[in-house]
């Protein structure tokens, strides 16, 4: 039986049924799949039974594999879950709720901004694919942004004056907003300041997206003050109601995004009391934003 794909939004976010991801997948299969990943941006499959292994193979074939912990973590670090794959659980190492003044609890409220995933690397994210093993009862969802259509929905001007802006991200900028400043040699990890482009552009379908989150803080050649408002108006703009979808959990959704055209965020929920076991396996982009785009990068 071939993939059933229901569209949630008619270009943004759509459910895929009739397809067991914990098997190899037929070719027919993977290019319905790739179609309907390119064309809405977030896909939702439901009711999967995936191990770390599963999880990851089916990660791969978007690209290779990015090492979430490095730069958190050092190599030798023990974690819950194998390498390759991230811990977004509210758990420690034993499985149990963590404790209020857990670290990992004060780094993971980022989340709750918006954002995109590892924009803060010199090789940011191509692909997040999120499995929700245990879930809250209440609250906990994921909302999405589609930045293309956030693009799309700008006047002309704007358009030309961002089209070839580059924006510095960081770690840093986004934990600085939650009053989060314990970061330790995160330099050493190489998450220190790096360039993003402002505007990316599908080499598969040509949409042009905005490229924003939470970690950008400055804007190469203009005034800080100047920066820091035009990245807020921006991400007001994207975040209206018109270009959001917000995903409720069940139990073993497997949610999937192209971190290249839209953001996202965590919303709250009762974290001291719910167990939330959730696993990212993310795939890297390969090269940086600006080496994709050739756009050389002038001392912010
Ligand atoms: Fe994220």
């Amino acid at each position: 039986m071939p993939i059933r794909v229901q569209p949630i939004y008619p270009d943004f976010a759509a459910e895929i049924g009739d397809i067991d991801l914990a098997q190899p997948l037929g070719d027919q299969d993977w290019a319905a799949i790739d179609e309907a990943f390119h064309r809405y941006g977030v896909l939702v499959f439901p009711d999967q039974s995936l191990d770390g292994d599963q999880h990851l193979a089916f990660a791969r074939r978007f690209g290779p594999i990015e090492d979430s912990a490095k730069g958190f973590a050092p190599d030798n670090a023990r974690l819950r879950l194998a390498r390759g794959i991230a811990d977004v659980s509210n758990l420690d190492l034993e499985g149990k709720v963590w404790s209020p003044d857990s670290k990992a609890r004060g780094f993971q409220l980022g989340n709750q901004l918006w954002h995109t995933d590892s924009t803060f690397r010199v090789v940011p994210a191509r692909v997040s694919l999120l499995y929700g093993c245990a879930i809250a009862p209440v609250g906990g969802q994921t909302e999405f942004a589609d930045m293309r259509a956030a693009y799309d929905a700008l006047p002309d001007g704007m358009k030309a004056k961002l089209e070839d802006l580059v924006v510095e991200h960081s770690i840093t900028y986004s934990r600085a907003r939650m009053g989060y400043v314990d970061f330790g040699p995160l330099d050493q990890g190489g998450l220190g300041k790096v360039p993003q482009v402002m505007i990316r552009r599908s080499e598969r379908t040509g949409r042009a997206a905005l490229y924003l989150a939470a970690h950008a803080g400055r804007i190469y050649g203009m005034p800080d003050v100047e920066a820091k408002a035009l990245i807020d108006e921006l991400l007001a703009h994207a975040t209206q109601r018109r270009f959001l979808y917000l995903h409720r959990w069940r139990q073993n959704d497997l949610v999937m995004w192209d971190n290249r055209c839209t953001m996202h965020r965590g919303r709250p929920f009762e974290d001291l009391r719910w167990r939330r076991d959730f696993r990212r396996a993310t795939v890297s982009d390969e090269i940086p934003s600006c080496e994709r785009r050739g756009l050389a990068v002038a001392a912010a």
